[in-house]
């Protein structure tokens, strides 16, 4: 009885976050940051191109933990920390630049798509106010983020975080501390738009920018996910963090819950982390990781989890969901694709 409802309960979720996920960047199937050596030029795998970066091993510039994600992301396991230091200079470049790059040849770059992601800074280790971060963006700028005190603006400093079209403010927030901003970009590449929906810890995105005019255009491999900073003579480099978590594309209709598809229902987690005082936010994220672990070891580690009822002959097409716990739907992918294990709440054929 009470299964029954538990599962009621989680297809759901699943109904009303219909999304279909493009790619995947949500570190789950990620041991550490070291796992993006797994990717080179000559052998192209995982959900990542890692390449722009400095020359010291990947744990400068990128690192993985439950700790450095929304909490309110129970999609994800852990949230990436991604790093400048004072070596992380790019191939000779004078620009600071850690960044991660979709390794995916689905259609992320056609028709109308969602990026996701959340971003948070902290006290310590601050992006600069006083230098230019180019961040989430893509390699024509038609849209992303920035933070800090543009280039050849007045002025010395900036304490907000921006969004951009084609270099133009069209939102702007003070980047506060400890604050997690979530960010969907709603591009529509066949139209030429592009429309932001944003918001704050555990509560679930709202349009803030309806779409505008933008020359979108992007060959499927140039979204950055991480910052680009500007040098600026006078200003010498600090150590700067950026905190990622929920990092995926997707088409159909937009998933507003932070949680993100695939998702446990965890309700009541999220009420008591807005209520309760940062170092109590610690106890509860931990909390909740024990009891993620507990669901995880009760359900199948197949790479497709055991559905509650599976109509029989049936196919699932590719990008479509065929497998996580409280799944009804098929879990046989056509012909070509395979059922790709994401977490224990959502497989996909890829
Ligand atoms: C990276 O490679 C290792 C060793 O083959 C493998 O165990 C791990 O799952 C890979 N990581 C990802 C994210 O695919």
């Amino acid at each position: 009885m009470k299964l029954s409802v538990l599962s009621g309960i989680v297809a759901n979720a699943l109904t009303a976050s219909a999304g279909t996920i493009l790619w995947d960047g949500r570190f789950n199937d990620f041991t550490s940051a070291t796992d993006l050596n797994n990717w080179s030029w000559g052998n192209q795998v995982g959900p990542y191109q890692y390449y722009i970066h400095g020359a010291s091993p990947v744990t400068s510039y990128v690192n993985l933990s439950p700790d450095y994600k929304n909490p309110a992301d129970s999609g994800s396991k852990q949230g990436a920390k991604i790093t400048l230091d004072n070596t992380a200079y790019w191939n000779g470049q004078n620009m600071r630049r850690t960044e991660l790059i979709p390794q995916t040849s689905a259609a992320i770059n056609q028709g109308k798509v969602y990026y996701h992601f959340s971003l948070m800074r902290k006290d310590v280790n601050a992006p600069a106010t006083t230098r230019e971060h180019q961040i989430a963006f893509f390699e024509s700028h038609f849209t992303e983020l920035k933070s800090g005190w543009l280039s050849g603006a007045p002025g010395i400093s900036d304490p907000l975080l921006r969004w951009c079209v084609g270099g133009d403010t069209k939102w702007s927030v003070n980047w506060d501390a400890d604050v997690w901003h979530n960010v969907a970009y709603e591009i529509d590449f066949s139209a030429g738009t592009v429309g932001f929906w944003h918001s704050t810890g555990s509560s679930p995105l709202t349009q803030k920018v309806a779409p505008v005019k933008a020359s979108t255009s992007s060959n499927g491999a140039d979204w950055h996910v991480g910052v680009l900073e500007l040098p600026r003579s006078g200003y010498p480099d600090t150590n700067e963090d950026y905190y990622w978590s929920g990092v995926y594309i997707e088409s159909g209709s937009l998933t507003t819950s932070v949680a993100g598809p695939g998702a446990p229902p965890v309700v009541d987690t999220t009420s008591t982390i807005k209520t309760t005082s940062s170092t109590a936010q610690v106890s509860t994220s931990t909390t909740f990781s024990t009891s993620t672990t507990s669901v995880r070891t009760t359900s199948t580690t197949s790479s497709a989890p055991a559905a509650t009822t599976t109509p029989s002959g049936c196919t699932a097409g590719q990008y479509a969901q065929c497998g996580g716990v409280g799944f009804s739907g098929c879990t046989t992918c056509a012909v070509g694709f395979t059922c790709k294990f994401s977490n224990d709440w959502y497989s996909q054929c890829l």
